[in-house]
Parts: C-alpha cells; structure tokens; sequence
C-alpha cells in the first residue's frame, strides 16, 4: 500500500498540473470555435438581407428599415443590428446597439475575424458588412452578437473538464491500486519462489524477467552458503572418524541420526559355551557400523539373533559395540510369518532377483507384499519411536524398506530422509515386471535423498521414474519433484572405514600365509588365492571356479602348486534358490577337484561357514590373490578391504566388470565372469605379476579406498542433507 501511495501521489499532482493547464487552453480553443461561427453567421445574415436592406434604403426611410432590424433581432442570439449609411454620422440601429460602435470608426471590423468588443453590457462580438446596390449608395451593415452564452459555455466546458479530470484521475488512481498490489504480489511469490529454490535449481524460463537479478544473486547466496558447509567435503583430503562427527556436531548441529537397516551389526547368539556376538556377513553393516561408531544415534533393525531378546533392555535397546559401547541398537522382532513374507518372500525371491542380472527369475507373491507392506509399517512406527525431535536424520538402507521413506515422511513431514539402496538398480523394462512397481517407487520418493553406488544405477532409477511415474524429472541436478517433494538422486560410491579395525589385530602378511598353510595343510612356497562372499547366486562362484579349472587346463604348471580357498558365508538358507546353488558350488568345487586327481594338494578348498572380520582380515593378508567374480553387484566390498588388508602392497586383485566397485578400482586386473578364458588368464597374470607392477597397482588402489572411505561415503550424504534442512530452515524463515 505504501508503495501505491508513492507512486500515486506524483500521479495525481501531475494530473492536476495537466487540468490546470489544459482549461484556457480549451477555454480558448472554444472561444476561437464560436467567433469563426458567428462570422459564418454574420455572412449568411448578411447575404440573405442584402437585396431587401437595399430596397430599403433605395426608399429612404429610417423607420421602415428599423422595423426590418426588430424582425431580425427576434433571434436571440442577434443582440443588436445597425446601419452607417455615408450621408448620416449616427447608425439605424435597435436599441441594444452598443453606443461605443461609431459609424466613423468601423473600419477595423470589416474583415473577416476575431472581432470581439467589450461594452458597458458584456461582451459582443461585432461583423460589419457592405450593402448597398453601387458605390454611391454603399452603407455598413453593422450586426452585434452577444457573447455572454460562450462565457456560459466555458464556465460549462470548465466545470466538466474539472469532473473529467476528477474521474480520470480515480480511475487511474483505482487501476494503478490495483496493478501495483497484483504486481506486488506476483513479485513477492515470485521472490518467495526464489527462495523455495524454484527457478534457482532449475533454469529459469519461467522466473519473472525482474526477478532474475535477485534468482542470481541468491544463487551466488547459496553457492556461498554451500560452500561454507563444505569445508570438509572437496578440499577435505582426508576423512576420518573425527571429521564425520566434527560435522555432525557443526553441520548438523548435533541432529538426532536414526539408521534403519534389516540386518543388524551386532547378532547375540546362544551357543553351549554361553552367548556369543556375531558380526554379519554383510556389506552394508561392513560400510555403515563404523559410521554409527563415529555417530552415535540409534541403529534400527531386525532381532534375528538368538540370543538377542535376552540382551535388550526393557525397551528393546543394546549398547554396542560391546565392551565399548559407542551407540545403540533398537531391535525389532518380527513373527515367523514376518520374516517368511517380508524378507524371504518378497526381499529376497522378489526383489534380489529383480534388481541383480544373475538370471535367477523373481517370484512375487500377494501374500509376501502384505508382509512386506506390515513390516515396513512397523518399522515406520519404530522410526517415530525413537526420534527425539519432529525433525531426525532417518537413513534407510536397501531393498527391505522401500515403502518406509513415504511412511515416515507422512508421520514425521519434516524428517530428513535419506535413502541408500545397497543393490544395483535396474532398467525400466526389468523393474516394470514387479507388479507393485508404482508403490515401490512412490515409497521412495518420500525420500529427500536417494543414494546409488554408481551413476549407471542413478540413471536407470530416473528412466524408471520417468516411465512409470507422473513426477518433473530434472536430469541436470539429477532431482524428481512428484506432488511437490523433491527428492534428490545421487551417487555416493559406498566404502570400508580407513585404517580398517581389524588391521589394529592382524598378523603380519608371514604370519598369515604360515597360518592359513598350516590350516590346510599346504607346502611352504605354496600360492594362495581366496574369494570371500556370502554364498549368493549374485557371487558367480561357480564361474570363479570353472575359471581356476580352465587355469590349471591352460598352464598345468600351476596344479598342485595353487589353491583357492573360497569362504562362503551360509545365506538365506530357507530358499529353494539359494540352497540349489550351495549345492551347485559344492559340487563344481568337487569336480574341478576330481580334474586333477594327480595334485599334491587341491586346487579348491571350501569353506562353507561364516567367518568374523578379524578371520576374513587373516586371509586377505595370506594370499597372492583375490578373485571377485561377481555377476551383478552394487558394489562389492570385499575387493576394498582385499586392498585395505594389505598395507604390504602386495597381492593382486581380479574383479569382475559386473561389480560397481570396478568403476574405482580399474588397477585391479578386470574380467568378465562369464568368460572363463580370460579369468584364466587373468588368474595366470596375477599368479606371475612382478612384485613391483604388483605394488604400483595396490598403491593406487589403496590412496584411492583410503580417500575415498566410508567416512566420505557417509560425509558426502550428510553434508547434503545439511545443505538441504539449512535450505528448507531458511524457506521456513522467509514463508513465516
Ligand atoms: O549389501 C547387500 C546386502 O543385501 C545387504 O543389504 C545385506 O545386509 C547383505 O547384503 C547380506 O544379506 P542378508 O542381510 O540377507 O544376509
């Protein structure tokens, strides 16, 4: 309103100025109108009485000619008629005839023009015309016109010109009102818009051309503002423990970090000897228990172990790790129904085959859904649980909780979610078969950050979106915005802690290989490869094997001389395709085995148990060789702490193209699983590699896993979220 009045207050005083200015002038302009008329007028009259007029005055007579001028004057604009005749000093004139008009001093109203007189009456308008039939009897028609009726009109024409500019001005006063307020109003959404990051983050086509200078500006604000939160991030050349909690107690300011995982970090077992703790087999609880060791909050996940009812408290919480604890576990129990339905059913045979191209078919079954959909819920209600405030950092992790990020966002609306899916993310055409695809991925768009290993999986999430979804999908920032949430979808290439903690125990590379000899009962010189996974179809430890046979066929120097020792970790043993290839792997292992029937020792020892961190370490440091043969895999940790295990910079790594860590690590000798050939021949390289091309490639290999650790991995994430709830605080604090 203020600023109408500022601009209207100029307005209206020009507007006076102009009404001030404008009424002589029309006052003028009308006079100039009625006088060139009233010559008309005088000409016509003239002309029309010339002939009788003359008569009359051929006649002489003085009152026949004065009775004509009365009919004339009947008119009442004619004020007055007289005639100078040349032998008579006074005019024939009616009575009105002003006595300041001399018949001797008519000549300068002869012509035609502006022949105005002021008399005793008013003002006259005089037009003095020649009659007469010659020279001789030439005379001056003398016709007076008043005047007064103009000075009338003007008074009129002043009056409305007044009114007009009165109307004029509150019209414009009332339009300006109104245009100012709309235009006020458009510029303040379009600001608050702005601020909101709409037409910041996107290109700005439909940011009001005034707006962009201030659009600009606030993206340099925020450029700064991110800057400054990222002290730690790009410039930061190494991550630790200590800068992942430096930047929650700084960039999170200390926020509530809640974890929502299936598998947990710690599994209390019953065994005769008491109860044990067992650390799973599991690539997420490899990257994210350290980060919750840094962290703290709490870690929510399912109570698979059997002993872990008796290790809670009262409300379901265990400090761990045990002995030193650093954060908490909040265990969940979920029925027998549960489990089958959610992660046997629907997690394992639904959704691990779908998104992993190992050929095994998914089967998906309405009652695994139902289970799936209850346990999501219930960890949802878990999740609200344990929030201190209305606003924690929920990170959801993997393929089990697809539906929960929507679940918490409409429990908690101002959570910061963000989603990890561990897995690789398939193209539309394969992730459209699952016939609860648009929940799926409606669930996941309750996320405000959606994590990948690697950018071929981010854009396989948004074709799929794109396909399937109605949501604006901005492939530049890489974010969908669906019923005007936001989501983000980055990649953040997961990673092991640096230096790993089981290297603080570990025996030296000698010790190791003397161990691991000694276990098997190998010669001293004798080679070692190993592969370490859960016994997965995903693992391709059956193609790893058929290499090492097609190895041994290709340079039989090496039979008797080389063993694998494949570790693989029992896994969701209650499905049919799981225990199928337990059984195939056991028996590809026995007849490669049987192949070579004259060697001194087997070239494939496995074994088939689970094995804790420190045991896993103990391998890696034994062998000349680690063989990754992995069919399709998100990332594959085991290939980086094969790297970090050997700070001797020795050992080579053989990783499958089909594996995302083989995006960071291309030191390592590369293959495809599928073609036994070349992994021969790559396990041939490996076996003769000289030590020092050995270690030029393990250096890399390690500078690359030590910078690029879970800290980072954890880091990158945070500082994101950061950004955002900075940005959202900041949206909050404008709206208000
Ligand atoms: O890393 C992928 C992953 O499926 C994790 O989500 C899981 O914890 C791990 O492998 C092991 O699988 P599971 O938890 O079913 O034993």
């Amino acid at each position: 309103m203020r600023l109408s009045l500022r601009f209207l207050v100029p307005l209206l005083v020009a507007l006076a100025l102009f009404a001030y200015a404008a009424v002589p002038l029309v006052d003028t302009l009308t006079t100039r109108w009625f006088v060139r008329d009233l010559d008309i007028r005088s000409n016509l009259i003239a002309s029309t009485v010339a002939e009788p007029l003359a008569d009359l005055i051929e006649t002489g007579s003085s009152t026949r000619i004065l009775a004509f001028f009365h009919r004339l004057t009947s008119d009442e604009r004619l004020y007055a008629v007289g005639l100078c005749l040349p032998d008579r000093p006074a005019p024939i004139a009616t009575g009105a005839f002003p006595p300041e008009l001399r018949c001797s001093a008519l000549a300068p109203y002869l012509t035609v023009g502006d022949h105005l007189l002021r008399t005793a009456k008013g003002v006259v308008h005089v037009a003095v015309r020649p009659v007469g039939r010659d020279a001789q009897d030439r005379a001056d028609l003398v016709l007076v016109h008043d005047m007064s009726f103009i000075e009338r009109r003007s008074e009129e024409t002043r009056r409305y010109l007044f009114w007009f500019f009165v109307a004029l001005s509150a019209s414009v006063a009332l339009i300006t009102v109104v245009i100012a307020q709309l235009s006020w109003r458009g510029w303040v959404a379009g600001l608050r818009a702005l601020l909101r990051g709409e037409g910041i983050l996107r290109p700005s086509a439909g940011t009001a051309p005034e707006l962009r200078p201030i659009a600009r500006d606030v993206q340099a604000l925020l450029r700064e503002l991110e800057h400054q939160f990222r002290p730690t991030d790009e410039s930061q050349q190494r991550w630790t423990e200590e800068t992942l909690r430096a930047v929650l107690r700084g960039e999170m300011r200390g926020d509530d970090i809640i974890v929502v995982s299936n598998r947990e970090p710690y599994i209390h077992v019953a065994t005769p000897q008491g109860v044990r703790v067992q650390r799973p087999a599991s690539g997420l609880v490899t990257a994210l228990e350290p980060v919750m060791r840094a962290c703290s909050g709490t870690w929510i996940a399912h109570g698979s172990g059997s002993a872990d009812r008796e290790t809670v408290d009262r409300h379901d919480h265990v400090a761990v790790p045990p002995g030193h604890p650093r954060y908490r576990i909040r265990r969940l129990w979920l029925t027998p129904e549960e489990t089958a339905g959610y992660y046997d059913g629907f997690a394992n045979e639904g959704m691990w085959p779908l998104c992993h191209i190992a050929h095994v078919r998914p089967t998906f079954r309405t009652s695994d859904w139902e289970q799936y959909r209850a346990v999501n819920a219930k960890f949802a209600d878990a999740v609200v649980a344990e929030a201190h405030s209305d606003d924690p950092v929920v990170l959801v992790q993997d393929y089990h909780f697809a539906l929960l990020p929507r679940m918490i966002r409409e429990r908690l609306p101002n959570a910061t979610i963000i989603t990890f899916w561990h897995i690789p993310w398939p193209n539309p055409e394969s992730f459209g078969i699952c016939p609860w695809r648009d929940e799926l991925l409606d669930g996941l768009l309750g996320s405000d950050i959606l994590g990948f290993h690697t950018q071929f999986h981010c854009n396989n999430f948004m074709e799929t979106v794109d396909r399937f979804v109605e949501a604006r999908i901005d492939r530049e920032t890489f974010t969908v915005v669906c019923g005007g949430e936001r989501t983000a979808v980055h990649r953040y290439p997961i990673s092991i802690e640096w230096p790993p903690a089981p290297l603080a125990q570990a025996p030296t590379v000698d010790e190791a290989h003397e161990r691991v000899r000694v276990r098997f009962n190998l010669p001293r010189d004798h080679r070692l490869g190993v592969g370490i996974d859960r016994m997965d179809y995903t693992k391709g430890i059956v193609e790893r094997f058929n290499a090492i046979g097609r190895m041994l066929e290709l340079h039989p120097e090496w039979v008797g001389r080389f063993t694998f020792v494949q570790i693989a970790a029992p896994t969701r043993g209650t499905i049919d395709d799981y225990r199928d290839y337990a059984e195939r792997v056991r028996r590809t292992a026995a007849a490669i085995n049987d192949r070579f029937p004259g060697a001194a020792h087997p070239p494939i020892v496995l074994v088939a148990e689970h094995h804790e961190p420190d045991a896993v370490y103990e391998y890696h440091r034994a062998s000349d060789i680690c063989f990754v043969s992995s069919l399709h895999d998100g990332m594959n940790l085991v290939a980086k702490e094969f790297i970090a295990a050997r700070d001797d910079e020795r050992g080579v790594l053989i990783l499958s193209q089909f594996a995302g860590a083989s995006r960071e690590l291309p030191e390592a000798l590369i293959v495809n699983p599928y073609d036994a050939d070349q992994c021969a021949e790559a396990l041939h390289v490996a076996l003769t590699m000289p030590a020092d091309e050995q270690r030029d490639r393990m250096r890399l290999m390690r500078n690359l896993v030590r910078e690029f650790n879970v800290y980072r991995w954890a880091g990158r994430m945070l500082l994101d979220a950061a950004a955002m709830r900075q940005r959202k605080r900041f949206r909050d604090r404008i709206d208000a």
